[in-house]
């Protein structure tokens, strides 16, 4: 028989993970909310041109690694399922009109990417993204405040091992400039860099920072700094973004290393990582984007935001030891004959709000006992011949072993009453 297989760079999220990933999800709703950002669900996939123009054609994302179908109408139009939500983000306000109706929109979101990258630990074909978008305004401290609710979430997930460092890309004004230092400091020893960074010297010469070699992050460090290149509006954005911080209590460290991977970036850059899980060190990471929002057609209005990936903060996580939600009760019918009344009770406790289940396979009183001890359920609510008749119910709490004998409603009431 043929046996099916996941897809390379693929994971199954098996139940035993989820209520990690729950509290991930329920802390990362309740920040965002908190710090003002409203969600936003853009489709999966965009027309292949979006990625293109706006996370740029020079990208890895672009170059390699887009999942792109035919769009099967007579165009030659494609497809690409979204390696990232920015792109996505930043259609969808602008193609309904949001910003007729205001001016600045905060938005989170929080959903699969796929990119076609070479797997390994932290890096997925597949993998889940959360971020903000926080459109319409240039101001510094909003750069800061993306900041800040990306450090909350981590702490709120109790994840306090984690570094933050930031940079500056300046702007088209003093970029170029600066790049033309960067490469002229490169200059004869190029040939020393890795192939990679070889390549990306005409196309994108800022990756060689970020080069996961030795040889080249070692010759990088060399090399000129931006912070002494920015033009004065940059270099007062970027102080601002140093005072913000020291306001907001965030720890972090300039890094001229930081300079990301995607082509819209200007002025602030930043990245969250966490040394716990490997070389794949980044927990996400984000900045400003000014550009890219009239480039698409909206307003001039600034915009920054930040992607976290969360399967790499539950990596950095997995080692705390998270409660499992405990179900109210677990009903054990003691013989055949009360299964039924197991199941009508099950649904009046459920009714009222209360969560638990029963068994559907026809078990023995011991395994049914056993398996209410595993689920780690509140109450064990017992029913056989004997509380048939009466019409009553056992109810044992599992925390001190105490056994009552009481009718459905007051069994109900016990349940309840404890949470
Ligand atoms: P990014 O740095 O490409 O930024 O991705 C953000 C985070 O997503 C990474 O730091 C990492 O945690 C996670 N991630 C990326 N690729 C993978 C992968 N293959 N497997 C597992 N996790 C991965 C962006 O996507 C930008 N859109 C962020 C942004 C929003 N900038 C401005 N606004």
């Amino acid at each position: 028989m043929t046996t099916y297989k996941r897809p390379e760079g693929t994971d199954d999220i098996l139940p035993e993970q989820i209520p990690l990933w729950v509290r991930l999800e329920a802390v990362m709703r309740e920040s965002f909310v908190r710090y003002g950002y409203a969600e936003i669900r853009p489709p999966m996939f965009e027309d292949t041109k979006l990625f293109y123009k706006a996370s740029g054609d020079t990208t890895d994302v672009v170059e390699k690694q887009m999942f792109t179908v035919p769009s099967r109408s007579d165009s030659e139009d494609s497809y690409t399922f979204r390696p990232e939500l920015t792109p996505g983000t930043l259609r969808a306000l602008i193609q309904n009109g949001l910003f007729n109706q205001r001016s600045m929109w905060k938005v989170f979101y929080y959903g699969p990417m796929f990119r076609y990258e070479k797997p390994q630990k932290g890096r997925s074909r597949q993998f889940t993204q959360f971020g903000v978008e926080a459109v319409g305004s240039k101001d510094p401290l909003i750069d800061v405040e993306t900041m800040a609710v990306f450090a909350d979430i981590l702490r709120g997930v109790g994840l306090t091992e984690y570094a933050l460092r930031v940079n500056t890309l300046g702007c088209a004004t003093c970029r170029g400039g600066y790049r033309d230092a960067v490469k002229a400091a490169v200059g004869e020893s190029l040939k020393d860099y890795c192939e990679n960074c070889r390549r990306r010297f005409d196309r994108n010469v800022f990756r060689i920072f970020d080069c996961k070699v030795e040889r080249c992050s070692l010759l990088a460090e060399k090399l000129p700094a931006i912070t002494d290149h920015v033009c004065p509006e940059c270099k007062s954005h970027f102080e601002k973004v140093q005072a913000g911080l020291r306001i907001a209590k965030l720890d972090f460290a300039v890094d001229k290393r930081i300079v990301r991977g995607l082509d819209y970036y200007t002025r602030t850059v930043y990245e969250f990582s966490s040394q716990a899980i490997g070389a794949q060190n980044a927990l996400g990471g984000g900045g400003r984007y000014d550009p890219l929002v009239p480039q698409m057609g909206g307003p001039d209005v600034g915009a920054v935001g930040f992607a976290a990936g969360a399967e790499r903060i539950l990596l950095a996580l997995k080692s705390l030891d998270v409660d499992v939600v405990r179900p109210d009760f677990f009903i054990v019918s003691a013989g055949n004959d009360a299964r039924e009344a197991c199941f009508k009770t099950a649904q009046e406790l459920r009714a009222a709000g209360l969560s638990g289940d029963l068994d559907f396979e026809g078990k023995s009183i011991k395994a049914q006992m056993r398996r209410a001890n595993d689920l780690k359920a509140r109450f064990t609510v017992i029913i056989g011949g004997d509380e048939l008749a009466k019409g009553v119910v056992n109810v044992k709490n599992m925390e001190d072993g105490a056994q009552t004998t009481v009718t459905p409603s007051e069994a109900r009431e016990i349940i309840g009453r404890k949470r």
